[in-house]
C-alpha cells in the first residue's frame, strides 16, 4: 500500500498580539518538527477577515507573525513561510468544499458559536464557512500532519470529514485517474485524493490557560493584559505577570495525579515543562513539595531565557519590512506552485474543462 508523503502544514492568524498559547501550542512545534519533515508554515490573513473585515495594521500584522516564525527558528528556504492570500488557490479549494461540506456539520461548530456570540445572525458567512477554509488551506498542499493547540482539534475533524466525503462522491472519477492513493481507513482500504489530516496536539501544554483563572484559556481577546504573557512583552512584564499569576496556597505535588482538581498549578507546571522540553512529571520531580514562591521565580527564569531572543529578533526583523515581504513573496511563489497542482488534478477529478 502507497502512502500519502508526510508533510506538515499549519497556520496563525494575523489578529493581535502573539501570546504564549500561541508559541507553545503551535509555533514552538513547527520549530520542532522542521528538522525531520517538510513543512508549510501560512500566515491566514484571509481568516483575520471572518470576524473584523476592516483592519487598519493588517500588513504590520501579517509581518509581525512571519517575525515570529522566523525569530523563533523557523527556517523559510528549506520549508515554506507565506501569507495566504498570496495563493488563491486556498479560496478556489474552500468554494469546492464548501459544497461537500453539510450545513449540519458546520452548525456544530462551538468556536463559531462563542465566537458569534449571541447575534448570531449578525456573523459573517466567512466566520460560518472559516472551518472549510481552514480545510482547504491544508489539503490545497494534501498535507498529513497539523500541528495546533487543542482549541482547533474540532475543525480538524471536520477536514477529515470533508476529505473523506470528497474521496468517496468522487471515488469513480478518482480512481480512473489513477490519482489517489490507498489509505486504510479502519480496516477498509480507500482509495482516496485527500489524506486524513492527522492534528499535532500532544505535548505539555496543548491548551494555555489564563494566568488569571485556569479554568479559561489564554486567549488574544481576555479585555486583561495580565491573563496573558505576549511574545513581544519584555523581561519585567513577563516577571510582573508570572508573580501575579493567580495560584492556590498548597505546596506543589510530587506527581501529576496531584495536579487534579487545581487549574493553575497544572497550567503552571505545563507552560514550565513545555517551556523546557520536558513532562509535567519531569517538572514535578524537580518541584515536588516546593511552594509557588520557589516555583515561580524558577518559572520568570526559564520564561525569560526562552522568551527574551525571541523577542529581541522580532524587533530586529520588524525594522526591515521588506525582508519580511521577500520571504512571504518566495514563500507565497512556492506554496502557489504546489497548489496549482493540486487544483488542477482537482478540476480533472470534478470535470471542469480547462
Ligand atoms: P489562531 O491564530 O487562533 O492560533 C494559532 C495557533 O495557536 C494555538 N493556540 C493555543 N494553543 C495552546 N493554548 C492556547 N491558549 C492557544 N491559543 C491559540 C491554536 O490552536 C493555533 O494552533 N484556525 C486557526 C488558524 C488556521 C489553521 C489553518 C491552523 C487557519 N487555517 C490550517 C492549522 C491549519 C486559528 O485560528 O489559530
Amino acid at each position: 500500500m502507497t502512502e500519502f508523503k508526510p508533510l506538515v502544514f499549519s497556520g496563525v492568524q494575523p489578529t493581535g498580539n502573539l501570546h504564549l498559547g500561541n508559541y507553545l501550542g503551535a509555533i514552538r512545534k513547527f520549530v520542532a518538527l522542521q528538522e525531520n519533515n517538510d513543512c508549510i508554515y501560512c500566515v491566514v490573513d484571509m481568516h483575520a477577515l471572518t470576524a473584523q473585515l476592516v483592519h487598519e495594521d493588517m500588513p504590520t500584522q501579517i509581518r509581525s507573525i512571519t517575525a515570529a516564525f522566523l525569530a523563533a527558528g523557523i527556517d523559510p528556504k528549506k520549508h515554506i513561510v507565506f501569507n495566504q492570500s498570496q495563493v488563491p488557490q486556498h479560496a478556489e479549494l474552500a468554494w469546492i468544499f464548501n459544497c461537500v461540506a453539510r450545513i449540519g456539520w458546520m452548525n456544530r461548530m462551538t468556536q463559531f458559536k462563542d465566537k458569534a456570540g449571541k447575534d448570531r445572525e449578525q456573523a459573517s458567512l466567512g466566520l460560518y464557512a472559516y472551518p472549510s477554509l481552514m480545510a482547504a488551506d491544508i489539503l490545497v498542499y494534501r498535507a498529513t500532519h497539523v500541528p495546533v493547540g487543542d482549541d482547533q482539534k474540532q475543525h480538524l475533524e471536520l477536514a477529515r470529514d470533508i476529505a473523506m466525503k470528497f474521496n468517496l462522491d468522487f471515488h469513480d472519477k478518482i480512481v480512473p485517474t489513477g490519482l489517489g492513493i490507498d489509505i486504510k481507513v479502519g480496516e477498509e482500504p480507500v482509495h482516496a485524493y485527500f489524506p486524513m489530516v492527522e492534528p499535532l496536539i500532544d505535548g505539555p501544554a496543548p491548551r494555555v490557560m489564563s494566568l488569571k483563572d485556569g479554568t479559561k484559556k489564554m486567549s488574544k481577546s481576555d479585555p486583561s493584559d495580565l491573563s496573558r504573557i505576549n511574545l513581544m512583552d519584555d523581561q519585567e512584564a513577563i516577571s510582573k505577570k508570572i508573580r501575579k499569576a493567580k495560584t492556590d496556597p498548597d505546596a506543589l505535588p510530587s506527581e501529576t495525579e496531584g495536579l487534579k482538581g487545581r487549574p493553575e498549578a497544572d497550567n503552571l507546571v505545563g507552560i514550565f515543562a513545555a517551556l523546557a522540553d520536558k513532562s509535567k512529571a519531569d517538572v514535578l520531580s524537580e518541584f515536588g513539595g516546593q511552594q509557588f514562591s520557589v516555583f515561580k521565580p524558577a518559572l520568570i527564569d526559564l520564561a525569560v531565557e526562552v522568551l527574551a531572543p525571541i523577542n529581541a529578533e522580532m524587533r530586529r526583523l520588524m525594522e526591515d519590512p521588506g525582508h519580511i515581504d521577500a520571504v512571504l513573496r518566495d514563500g507565497g511563489e512556492r506554496a502557489r506552485n504546489r497548489a496549482e497542482k493540486t487544483m488542477n488534478e482537482v478540476r480533472d477529478i470534478i470535470g471542469f474543462v480547462r
